[in-house]
């Protein structure tokens, strides 16, 4: 098929590639000329694993092109709209500002039989008015809505063969169109739920409301372990094997960052607001609060590690994206931690394998080394935060020889406290004893 991804951003540049390593010729769309010239050349403009040998297999076959100019999307019969739905400057609702001109922009190069397909997260009612802009078009084209349901660092895999698809649409002759554009999943047995376009945006809200709920559910038992001596890890252990909870997102820390589930939740508060059911979602408040107290309670921690002398003491932070995997620090627990605690006087060291750059751009105040151990060496205290294999496996003995102070925050609790303590390190955990 002849595809057309508009917007080439985290979403649109791996359902680009992927589409076209799937057999489809696709064309990606960005007004970002930089951006363009980068994966037109075969370079992923964000570390995805997988994502620069797709990008170039499709390239090298000839079925992949980038584009700034709308007019490549001539000759496609399906138009990908996977442009950004950030948070409004003033609200906590989604600038739909991107979406909009994605259609407006798409009118002219639309014909009879095309067919629409957003793609990104939007609020409940978008999709509805969009397809009343393109029938009041007379291009003949029709909407549906895809959501996407990717994890930064599985998004290739994601994309190729994701859990479910969910297809929202408006005439029920677009489902043809959409199983032949996702024939190999398909053929796979991936589940396939076909539905209007209300319940098919509010699917993808609500997947992320849940994860979301989940974690901040968890870290809330972390903040009742923590003055009762409990342990949460083996709290979360032992409800996860009840299968109806599930142990996967259980994991207490510092809790969830990137550039979905926060502004997810916060969109969503708002549009039931609008709707005027914002009490059937006011629990997604207490949610965003558990979450970010889980970032003051780390550098709490660390002030009660440092005795209360925090001023001009060496403080290692381990890791700064939001999760490991990903270059991505937008809304990121690691980085906030790390500017709080240089906020309370202490000489913050970061590193991390991949997310220094995007880090330094937006604190440019921090110090920050690739080097792993040249951020340990002589530091008084050392506060893992994002969970790089890199962190999770390093040898305490060894880390006791080079750093002053032998103490140490696991903020995921990732590390053996037996091991650390019998290296002769004060361990301290989220939520644990
Ligand atoms: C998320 C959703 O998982 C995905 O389906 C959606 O399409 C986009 O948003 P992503 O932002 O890539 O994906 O990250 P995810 O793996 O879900 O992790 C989100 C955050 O939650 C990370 O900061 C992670 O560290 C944190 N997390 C996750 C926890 O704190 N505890 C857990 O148990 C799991």
């Amino acid at each position: 098929m002849r595809i057309s991804v508009i917007g080439c951003g985290y979403l649109g540049a791996v359902h680009a590639a992927a589409m076209a390593e799937l057999g489809h010729d696709v064309v990606g769309v960005d007004i970002d000329a930089a951006k363009v010239s980068m994966l037109a050349a075969g370079k992923a403009p964000f570390f995805e694993p997988r994502l620069p040998e797709v990008l170039a297999s499709a390239l090298a076959s000839g079925r992949l092109t980038f584009s700034t100019d709308l007019a490549a999307v001539h000759g496609a019969s399906i138009h990908f709209v996977a442009v950004g739905t950030p948070q409004s400057k003033d609200s906590y609702a989604a600038d739909l500002t991107y979406v909009d001109a994605a259609i407006e922009g798409l009118l002219p190069f639309l014909s009879e039989g095309d067919l629409v397909v957003g793609k990104s997260t939007v609020p409940v009612g978008t999709a509805e008015r969009l397809s009343a802009v393109l029938a009041q078009s007379g291009t003949g084209a029709s909407l549906a809505w895809n959501p996407e349901f990717l994890r930064e660092g599985f998004a290739v895999k994601d994309t190729v063969e994701p859990d479910r698809l969910v297809y929202g649409v408006g005439d029920a002759a677009d489902v043809a169109k959409l199983d032949e554009v996702y024939a190999q999943a398909l053929a796979a047995g991936t589940p396939r739920i076909v539905t209007d376009y209300a319940t098919a945006e509010l699917v993808k809200v609500a997947a992320n409301a849940f994860l979301a709920t989940k974690i901040s559910f968890i870290n809330a038992m972390a903040e009742i372990a923590e003055v009762t001596g409990a342990d949460v890890t083996a709290l979360a252990d032992a409800i996860g094997h009840d299968a109806r909870i599930g142990r996967r997102f259980l994991n207490a820390g510092v809790g969830f960052g990137g550039g979905c589930l926060p502004k997810d939740i916060r969109a969503f508060t708002a549009r039931a607001e609008e709707l005027g059911r914002g009490e059937s979602v006011a629990f997604l408040k207490e949610v965003d609060a558990i979450n970010m107290r889980r970032r003051d309670r780390v550098a709490e921690l660390a002030v009660q590690a440092l005795d209360g002398a925090v001023l001009g003491k060496k403080v290692a932070v381990l890791g700064v994206t939001f999760k490991p995997h990903s270059d991505d620090v937008r809304d990121s627990p690691a980085l906030d931690v790390a500017v709080k605690l240089k906020g309370l006087g202490a000489d913050v060291v970061v590193t991390d394998p991949e997310g220094l750059d995007n880090a330094r751009t937006r604190h440019p105040q921090l110090l920050y080394t690739q080097m792993t151990e040249e951020a340990l060496r002589h530091a008084d205290l050392a506060v893992l935060v994002t969970e790089w294999p890199e962190y999770v496996e390093l040898d305490p003995v060894h880390v006791a020889e080079i750093v002053r102070g032998r103490h140490i925050i696991d903020a995921r609790n990732v590390l053996d406290p037996a091991a650390w303590k019998a290296a002769g390190w004060d361990y301290t955990g989220l939520g644990r004893a």
